[in-house]
């Protein structure tokens, strides 16, 4: 699959197109060839081709900046769902990165006002960057902030007036074992979550909870072995209803949503 798509992108072709190919000249052959020995040396597939699909959506992405995971699209269409019916609701992505999440909200829910909030400095380069492009395509305008969400100070003159946040925060315990694509190319920043992986994200439940209006709503994505975890930290912080979980397609736990009391 991954050398399909990457002769594609050479070409400059759909991959489908691939099936009905006669040729394929020199200069492609040996480009192709020096991409191939790349994504075997694993370097990641969006890396080569510059860009990453997420849900209606082609995000430009490379070094410095994590790519966008197909899971987290569920944790967006869990999102859109909360503001079904609310014409222009404000929502909070805290942990951006390439902006899949914002993007996306901004995208299928145009009412929206989406802030979008990263702290790596290199990473907010690619938010900016897909910010741009999606205004210029036409999607409500997302706000980039360049802040920390565990910061008690963090978009303070928003406090109580929030409709949703949602966050996709690094939640690797620290040490843990992962791909080569993930450990050499993902942006440590996007990963590692201190011993037990819940860092950032007992620091963002406390900011979710001052942002957020009353009944506002928060999405958590976590790995698959915190399912138990994260709702325990949103319920030991006190002030939440409807804390629950929820699976992914493989029916593994994937992110928790709670509501504002
Ligand atoms: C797992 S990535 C998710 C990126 C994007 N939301 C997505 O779903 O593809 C986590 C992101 O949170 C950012 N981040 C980590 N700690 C942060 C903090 N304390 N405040 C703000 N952003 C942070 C990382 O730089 C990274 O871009």
């Amino acid at each position: 699959m991954d050398a399909e798509l990457l002769l594609a992108h050479v070409l400059g072709i759909p991959r489908a197109r691939l099936l009905t190919l006669d040729e394929v000249d020199d200069d492609a052959a040996s480009r192709f060839e020096v991409l191939l020995g790349q994504r075997a040396d694993r370097v990641p597939l969006q890396h080569l081709t510059g860009h990453a699909p997420f849900r209606f959506l082609e995000l430009a992405v490379g070094p410095g900046v994590f790519v966008p995971r197909p899971e987290t699209e569920l944790l967006v269409g869990w999102a859109l769902e909360q503001l079904s019916g609310v014409a222009e609701p404000l929502v909070v992505d805290l942990g951006s990165g390439s902006g899949a999440i914002a993007l996306s909200i901004a995208s299928e829910h145009p009412g929206a006002r989406v802030i979008a909030v990263e702290r790596d400095t290199g990473a907010i380069e690619w938010t900016r960057h897909n910010a741009r492009a999606r205004a210029e395509a036409g999607d409500t305008p997302v706000e980039v902030v360049a802040g920390d969400m565990t910061d008690p100070r963090l978009l303070a003159e928003l406090d109580g007036g929030v409709d949703l946040v949602v966050s996709n925060p690094p939640y690797v315990p620290d040490g843990a074992r992962v791909p080569r694509e993930v450990a050499d190319h993902d942006p440590p920043l996007a990963l590692w979550g201190g011993p037990d992986g819940l860092d950032v994200v007992r620091g963002l439940v406390g900011t979710a909870a001052r942002l957020l209006r009353q009944e506002g709503s928060l999405g958590i994505e976590h790995a698959d072995q915190q399912g138990g975890a994260v709702p325990a930290v949103v319920r030991a912080s006190g002030g939440w209803t409807d804390v629950r979980d929820h699976p992914d397609l493989a029916g593994r736990p994937r992110f928790t949503t709670a509501r504002r009391l």
